[in-house]
């Protein structure tokens, strides 16, 4: 069978104004904490994309109610025990959700539940969340002996441990965070590389116990809690496509608004700025214990850097998107500490080392590092690996010359319409 491709480009310059989807992450975690809550909140400005989507429906078949008002969600929360879903729960494409959702399941006394996913998520490996969540003593089958979906849960009696995260990881930390309001005494995660803290922020926002002392993040069993609302921030990883496209085409000025800086989240700009690109932003509001505001970034010509390891976990989900401004940097880009993106949505080191090499860029691929030389791209064929951020990234890497991008609908998983903004800004229609 054919299969959908989209031709983009040679387009140029980007030029506007543009508010990004609501950011994922918060959108996984508002859902999930409204479910659990009690009485009716709002999730203002929610991402509502096929991962986010998925989160609730499975929700919904765990006793919530998700009803849509506008571009918000209204939940009606089920409370703390949930309902035993009647089926699979199909967690599609998310990792997040189908972690998350081990550490609360693991904790619902006496309820059965599968949960499964697209052939990408039955790929990735969910040992990392299974076997700590089996030390506090939850019961998780799966193929591979739990390693991967599909993944039975029989909630039971848990009790807290204290869990040092072997790989800089929100979505484990939070999974254990999440069983912990669920367990006998107190959970204590030690992380020694900070991740994304959303979950520690909407623990506050909700009232829910936590304590951080340094590396140690410390939740126990929660009472039941009130619904409340919630703002949902832009999602910095999706503007981080469009600044990106702004320093590459020459001409071109792009503000993001409304979106979140979640200093956890926001390495890129440090590496892009020490790259020469031109970057303003500010925190301008908070949202949620969320601080948000604007980015603005102009053409510069960038040069090639090796970008601090210790920067990789604060711009996990944006490799992909700085490859593509290495490829157009003068001389070369090195990106260590990427082990991590071997285990994402695709294969990412091998997925964006064979789409610069489609796009006539030298590349270099180590087991966790890349060696990108830059000086621009010729026009191509490129391949999402049914990667969202895949596609994206690539989409703008050959943005100037002219790209096919195979399979262009994989972009919905996290940014329906992210084809339409991209021209628009360009003046495109
Ligand atoms: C996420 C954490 C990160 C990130 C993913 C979303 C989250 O994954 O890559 O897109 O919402 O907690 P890891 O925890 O596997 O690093």
């Amino acid at each position: 069978m054919d299969r959908p491709y989209l031709d983009l480009g040679p387009l140029g310059p980007l030029r506007g104004r543009l508010r990004v989807p609501g950011d994922k992450s918060v959108t996984h975690r508002g859902l999930m904490l409204l479910a659990l809550s009690e009485g009716e909140g709002r999730l203002f400005y929610p991402l509502k994309a096929g991962d986010t989507l998925s989160t609730a429906r499975a929700m919904q078949a765990l006793g919530a109610e998700v009803l849509e008002e506008g571009p918000h969600f209204r939940v009606r929360g089920q409370g703390l025990r949930l309902k035993e879903p009647e089926d699979v729960v199909d967690c599609g494409n998310a990792g997040t959700l189908m972690r998350l959702l081990l550490g609360i399941l693991s904790g619902q006394e006496g309820l059965f539940a599968v949960l499964t996913g697209d052939a990408s998520l039955r790929r990735r490996p969910m040992g990392r969340v299974a076997e700590p969540l089996r030390a506090m003593g939850a019961a998780i089958e799966g193929r591979e002996g739990g390693r991967k979906a599909p993944l039975a849960v029989r909630g039971g009696t848990l009790r807290g441990i204290t869990y040092t995260l072997p790989v800089p990881s929100a979505q484990v930390k939070s999974a254990l965070l999440l069983a912990g309001l669920f367990a006998e005494g107190v959970t204590e995660v030690v992380e020694p590389v900070p991740t994304r803290d959303h979950t520690e922020r909407l623990f506050h926002h909700f009232g829910l116990p936590l304590v951080k002392e340094g590396q140690r993040i410390r939740t126990q069993r929660a009472e039941p809690f009130p619904a409340k609302d919630l703002t949902v921030p832009g999602d910095f990883s999706s503007a981080a496509f469009f600044l990106v496209a702004a320093l590459i085409v020459p001409d071109s000025e792009v503000t993001v608004e409304g979106v979140g800086l979640n200093p956890t989240r926001t390495g890129l700009l440090e590496v892009l700025r020490e790259m020469g690109g031109d970057l303003e932003w500010q925190v301008v509001e908070g949202e949620a214990g969320e601080p948000v505001g604007w980015i603005r970034a102009r053409y510069s010509p960038l040069k090639g850097v090796s970008v601090d390891p210790s920067l990789i976990p604060l711009m996990v989900d944006e490799v992909p998107i700085l490859a593509a401004a290495a490829a157009w940097a003068e001389g070369e880009t090195y990106i260590p500490n990427l082990s991590e993106l071997r285990v994402k949505e695709s294969d990412r080191v091998a997925a964006i080392a064979q789409n610069l090499r489609a796009l006539g860029v030298a590349v270099e691929e180590g087991p966790d590092w890349l060696r990108i030389q830059g000086g621009g791209v010729r026009p191509g064929e490129v391949e999402p690996f049914h990667d969202h951020r895949i596609a994206m990234a690539f989409a703008v890497a050959g943005l100037r010359v002219g790209v096919r991008i195979h399979e262009p609908q994989w972009a919905e998983i996290s940014y329906p319409g992210f084809f339409r903004d991209l021209k628009r800004l360009c003046g495109a229609s």
